[in-house]
């Protein structure tokens, strides 16, 4: 990666990204920010909410974008990463609705969302700051390892590993695919956060590292945008 931090442990790491999370809305007040969801950026945006509140920090013009999300759950369902977003930082933020851009988990017609989303994303003006974890194989939102990658949003048929994700482990539903921001919209950001953390993934430690490039880890892709960070849990990787 160009920009490699690393911290002693997620704890430290969460606090790195939250600094980050608070200087870019502290610079922008009308920043846009598109959010993973997950274990790895969890403790970050509690900080990041904390922090928001304690220091009194303008978040009502911010605009939250989401990364990606389970296709054929209720919105309602605790493992959506809607229900995620809405917990971890609408509601504490008190954040509106016209504020927040995402994709609908029960669209009747995927593509047509796809589309639908993709018209909205394009008519932001800048994209501030994305954030991304690193999927057990390596996907990048749900960018799922293969000899090729998608550079727009688009529907995606989950690899066997995706599909045990702690998120969906209280469903009863079972979730096969996916919709997902693609490679061009993630390199929008002018600033992008990685966040390195999380068990089963120290088989990807050395593509952190090396120059290695490979839609096979599609994180890896991330090593050609200069505004890169990643801040990497030691205890992880
Ligand atoms: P995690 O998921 O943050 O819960 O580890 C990351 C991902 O699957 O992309």
């Amino acid at each position: 990666m160009n920009k490699l931090v690393y911290a002693e442990n997620y704890d430290g790491m969460s606090a790195l990204a939250a600094d980050m999370m608070v200087r870019i809305v502290r610079d922008n007040p009308r920043a846009v920010v598109v959010i993973a969801t997950g274990g790895s950026p969890r403790l970050a945006y509690r900080i990041f909410c904390s922090r928001a509140k304690s220091e009194g920090i303008d978040v009502s013009g911010v605009t939250f974008v989401k990364l990606d999300e389970w296709l054929g759950l209720e919105p309602t369902d605790e493992a959506t990463c809607e229900f995620f977003i809405r917990r971890e930082l609408l509601d504490p933020l008190g954040i509106s609705e016209d504020k927040f851009i995402h994709f609908d988990s029960l669209a009747p017609d995927a593509e047509a969302e796809c589309a639908r989303f993709r018209a909205e994303f394009d008519a932001l003006p800048a994209v501030d700051l994305v954030t991304l974890g690193i999927g057990k194989n390596g996907h990048l939102g749900l960018n799922e390892p293969s000899d090729h990658l998608f550079t727009r949003a688009h529907t995606v048929e989950l690899e066997a590993k995706t599909r045990t994700h702690d998120m969906l482990t209280h469903t009863g539903v079972n979730v096969t695919r996916g919709i997902t921001m693609g490679l061009a919209e993630i390199f929008r950001g002018k600033e992008i956060m990685l966040l390195a953390t999380g068990g089963e993934k120290a088989h990807l430690k050395d593509y952190l590292t090396d120059g290695r490039i490979t839609t096979e880890a599609p994180f890896t892709l991330l090593k050609l945008h200069p505004g890169c960070t990643c801040f990497v849990d030691r205890t992880a990787f």
